[in-house]
């Protein structure tokens, strides 16, 4: 089975990158030569996507002006509304009337490096008989990321940003996934959690309780969430020393 569509949430509102996200959505915002998102673009390109959804906010067109139909990247892009910043989940959801077959998710704010992560975690889940797939990595905050108690390739269970005490593991989850239609009911089935939204985990962890087959995929190299000023400038810094490097 071939994947061939990915949705990339970009409807946040990058509060904690103002005032530059005043005027310029945060994915839009430079690592190197590309925007943070591009980076992200050709991820899917090179993992053999052909069909991007972006998501983005109804005050957000700066994102259409970037990348307008895909052309040039040899990608077509559409573009879809997430009304309201619900969350992770909802920003998924709003993909659902373009979307009916499996998927790949990966945020449109965080860096990777090397690119083939992504055809490498599609990959996995192809060859798997996962429902879902997670991409992980060891984390050393595991406040800031859906944390996973791992059995074999499994998830047993999965938390949004639990407190170090509460944490099963440090292996977390790195805003990269693999997904079946079937987690659009799974988010139908979720309530707000954690900071009052649509957490993507609570929705996963709705169809583990289900009994789907939710895997995680171990992602090396480098990952950078480019939330604020310091991780922008740390993306940069690594990616101009190595970008003559095979990234
Ligand atoms: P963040 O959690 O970094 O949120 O989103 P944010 O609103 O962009 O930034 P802050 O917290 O105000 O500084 C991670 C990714 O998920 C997207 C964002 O655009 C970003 O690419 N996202 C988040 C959505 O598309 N919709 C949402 O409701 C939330």
């Amino acid at each position: 089975m071939l994947v061939k569509t990915g949705l990339i949430p970009a409807a946040g509102s990058g509060t904690r990158l103002g005032p530059f996200t005043n005027a310029i959505p945060k994915e839009l915002l430079p690592v190197g030569e590309k925007a943070v998102i591009e980076h992200v673009v050709c991820a899917m390109t090179l993992a053999g996507i052909e069909h991007i959804v972006i998501v983005v906010s109804p005050s957000k067109h700066g994102l259409s002006d970037y990348f307008g139909s895909g052309k040039k990247l040899g990608v077509n892009i559409s573009y879809v509304v997430q009304d309201e910043r619900k969350g992770l989940a909802d920003a998924v959801l709003a993909g659902e009337h373009i979307i009916n077959d499996t998927f790949t998710v990966v945020l449109g704010d965080n860096f990777f490096a090397p690119k083939t992560f992504l055809k490498d975690l599609i990959d996995f889940h192809t060859g798997s008989s996962a429902d879902t797939t997670v991409g992980v990595s060891e984390v050393e905050d595991v406040t800031r990321h859906g944390i996973i108690n791992p059995d074999g390739q499994r998830i047993l269970d999965m938390v949004e940003k639990p407190s170090p005490e509460d944490a099963k593991s440090h292996l977390g989850a790195l805003g990269a996934y693999v997904f079946t239609p079937d987690i659009f009911d799974a988010i139908r089935k979720t309530k707000p959690g954690y900071k009052g939204e649509l957490q993507l985990t609570d929705s996963i962890m709705t169809q583990i309780l289900e009994g789907k087959n939710v895997f995680y995929k171990k992602i090396d190299g480098i990952h950078i969430d480019v939330g604020t000023p310091k991780d922008l400038m740390r993306a940069n810094e690594w990616y101009l020393e190595h970008r003559n490097g095979d990234i």
